[in-house]
């Protein structure tokens, strides 16, 4: 995925002896169109770093509504303390934006998710960034009731509160 279709045309090229890869053009803030419940594992490297938090707590919480009861999700992301929005964050080291590992297992808390590990990784600065491994409850109530029949018929997803909860809307400008 990503917001770019020109770098998904650049990934296609360098992989393209490898059919068993999809290319799917998202909206920048979430993984939609990406089905509920529909996917095993999330990997995320050397993009997050340069999100805003806002972003970061979408795709979070959006994680938790792709990923299958137990899927995991490993992300890099920045570690780097730098509340000061007047400042943008192609000015910090490797343009990470500001996020902590305390802010990150918030965030991943707030989604509903559980850190299983995570590991400070040195990147031009000494624990610069950060790789969590977070995962999506077996038991999650979410789903649980989700997926019962006396209330698939109600369910949020797809209601046109979970659309208009999902539609694209302005964040934060993240460019690049
Ligand atoms: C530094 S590149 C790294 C790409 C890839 N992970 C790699 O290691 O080669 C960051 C990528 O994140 C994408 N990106 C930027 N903002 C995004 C967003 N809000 N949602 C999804 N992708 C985004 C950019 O288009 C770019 O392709």
């Amino acid at each position: 995925m990503d917001v770019f279709e020109s770098n998904l045309e650049i990934c296609a090229l360098r992989l393209r002896d490898h059919p068993n890869i999809a290319y799917q053009l998202c909206n920048g803030f979430d993984f939609q169109p990406q089905p509920d419940a529909s996917v095993t594992a999330i990997f995320c490297y050397d993009a997050i770093v340069h999100f805003s938090r806002d972003l970061v707590a979408s795709y979070l919480k959006d994680a938790r509504r792709v990923l299958k009861p137990g899927g995991m999700a490993l992300l890099h992301h920045s570690n780097y303390f730098w509340p000061d929005t007047t400042v943008h964050y192609g000015h910090n080291p490797r343009g990470r934006n500001h996020m902590t590992q305390a802010l990150f297992n918030e965030y991943v808390a707030d989604a509903g998710l559980e850190v299983v590990e995570q590991i400070l990784m040195d990147w031009e600065l000494p624990s610069l960034d950060c790789l969590s491994l977070s995962s999506a409850s077996r038991l999650d109530p979410f789903w649980l009731i989700g997926s019962h029949p006396k209330w698939t018929k109600g369910s949020r997803f797809g209601s046109s509160e979970h659309r208009e909860a999902t539609k694209p809307r302005a964040l934060s400008p993240n460019v690049f």
